[in-house]
């Protein structure tokens, strides 16, 4: 069948992997009708609209609305979408930003030809896009925001990244069928829900057995310098921003900056987790550690030639003390950011 608009219908990459899709609220097989304009549940029979490419499959968590902040977090990122892509406009220039940090070009480098990889809150689509880059995966970027995913499908589409799709989901109401990734990828969101271990849960079913968990937060002492200007930018107001260190080197546009500023200073709900906690959350959830970032272990560091899926030492409490302290001094640049990963047991 011709179709008239093929942005405006289901893409191809989600029409392609139909098999893994399940409704997000009865978990039956999702189907698309033949002319590719939503997704339908042949169980309940649900119809999930489509818009302009990316399928809305976004289901409240169903808490009661006190003990829920989703909508609250939703609106927060409609209205500012984060990360900006104001000055990406090319692959090249989303390449280059990406790679000046380590972590994501490390991640990219060693992600399997072949592999599935999903991403939770991936918001405006950076890291799923810089994924897409490289041929040979499938990347599935999902967010409850629809003005982040729809940025991140614009520049998706307009550089065609085949293999990169958006859709629109709630973390706690997964659309995909257990055990169908490689990688689950979850940067900076679990501490914007209302229950971050039930979050970290939810990512794990659609994980294959012996598949990674990448999961970054707020760490609780690395924070610290971030609440303390909080804190100032309350009492003195919105003058002092140059007492981030990110909004007084870097040369961001304003849009950017005003992302950077309203995420980390404005934000309606972030908790503040340890690794010793991540660790727990690991242990009761068959996942074996991997690695961090930064290393558990005090007297190790993170080296730009590291192996990130290899397995690491988890370190004493102790040594977990130091690294989070070191945090603290370092000052937090990166707003007190700890990433984990894990690998899922067979
Ligand atoms: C700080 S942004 C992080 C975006 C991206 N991962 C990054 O590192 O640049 C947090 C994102 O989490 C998303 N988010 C929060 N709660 C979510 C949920 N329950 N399900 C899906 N996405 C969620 C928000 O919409 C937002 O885009």
């Amino acid at each position: 069948m011709k179709l008239t608009d093929e942005t405006a219908v289901i893409p191809e990459l989600i029409r392609r992997h139909l098999d893994i899709f399940m409704c997000p609220v009865c978990g039956g097989r999702l189907k698309v009708p033949d002319d590719h304009s939503t997704m339908e549940c042949a169980a309940c029979k649900r119809v999930f609209a489509c818009d302009q490419g990316i399928p809305l499959l976004f289901w409240p968590t169903g808490r009661s609305s006190k003990a829920d902040v989703t909508d609250l977090v939703k609106a927060f990122y409609e209205e500012t979408p984060f990360p900006g892509y104001d000055d990406l406009d090319s692959p090249e220039s989303l390449r280059a930003k990406a790679e000046n940090g380590v972590f994501a070009r490390l991640l990219s480098g060693q992600i399997a030809h072949g592999s599935k990889v999903l991403e939770c809150g991936c918001g405006t689509g950076q890291l799923s896009n810089f994924l897409g880059l490289t041929w040979g995966r499938s990347v599935f970027a999902t967010d409850l925001c629809v003005n982040s995913l729809r940025l991140g499908h614009a520049f998706e589409e307009q550089h065609g990244l085949e293999n990169v799709c958006f859709v629109q989901m709630n973390l706690f109401r997964p659309v995909f069928r257990p055990e169908v990734f490689d990688f689950v990828i979850c940067n900076g969101v679990l501490h914007h829900t209302a229950d971050p271990f039930a979050g970290f849960q939810a990512l794990l079913p659609s994980l294959k057995k012996g598949g990674f968990v990448v999961v970054g937060l707020y760490n609780r002492y690395g924070r610290l310098t971030t609440d303390i200007r909080r804190l100032i930018f309350r009492v003195a107001g919105d003058r002092l921003t140059s007492l981030d260190p990110r909004l007084r080197t870097e040369t961001l546009n304003d849009a950017r900056r005003r992302a950077w500023f309203r995420d980390q200073y404005k934000h309606p709900h972030e908790s503040k987790h340890t690794f010793g906690e991540v660790l727990r959350w690991f242990d009761q959830s068959s996942v074996e550690f991997v690695n961090s970032i930064p290393k558990c272990v005090a007297s190790e560091s993170f080296s730009p030639g590291e192996r990130l899926f290899e397995p690491n030492p988890r370190g004493t409490a102790v040594d977990r003390a130091i690294v989070q302290a070191a945090m603290l001094l370092t000052g937090g640049r990166e707003g007190g950011f700890f990433t984990m990963i894990g690998r899922k047991r067979a």
